[in-house]
């Protein structure tokens, strides 16, 4: 893998993260905070942004994509606007978390881990949002719903989409 073989866009994003590394430049180590940057400034990891992490801090592009494939809180794939995360912790999974994931991907036509085409939803799973009185929980965003059963799971998804797309069309009517 050669770091410095890829073109590299000269724009605001860029830019940011370029003073960041700049900034971190006399803290041992600073490859993995590098990354949490990057990832808040672009939303996830493509290789072109690895490339360019690699070229400024320089270090072998194979050590930012091993740290980057290592930690399952990087993504090198786009997000979605809203993150559905379900919980499987223990008292989740008892109470029937599982059969809300399998509802939840059937709904949206992905797996786990997964982003719906319109780069609406991303559906991802976690281990106990300490909220296990309120098993099978999830979250949507930042917001935990909780005692839910599959067709509940599904409704608040369903009821998310409406209202964005309600919006949406509020905002063309004033436009207009
Ligand atoms: S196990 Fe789901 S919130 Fe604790």
């Amino acid at each position: 893998m050669e770091a410095q073989a890829v073109h590299i866009p000269d724009n605001e994003q860029y830019r940011e993260l370029k003073k960041f590394i700049e900034a971190s430049r006399g803290v041992p180590g600073p490859l993995i905070q590098v990354l949490h940057r990057a990832q808040k400034i672009f939303g996830y990891l493509p290789l072109e942004v690895q490339h360019f992490v690699a070229r400024e801090l320089n270090v072998p592009l194979a050590k930012v994509f091993g740290v980057v494939t290592f930690y399952n809180f990087f993504r090198m794939d786009p997000v979605g606007d809203h993150i559905v995360n379900l919980c499987l912790g223990t008292a989740c999974h008892v109470k029937g978390g599982s059969e809300i994931g399998k509802a939840l991907e059937k709904e949206l036509g992905i797996k786990v881990g997964g982003t719906t085409a319109d780069r609406f939803y991303t559906l991802s799973t976690a281990r106990c949002f300490g909220a296990c009185g309120l098993a099978p929980v999830l979250m949507l965003d930042e917001e935990v719903h909780g005692r839910l059963n599959p067709q509940k799971a599904v409704q608040i998804l369903r009821e998310l989409r409406a209202q964005v797309q309600a919006a949406a069309v509020e905002t063309n009517k004033e436009e207009k």
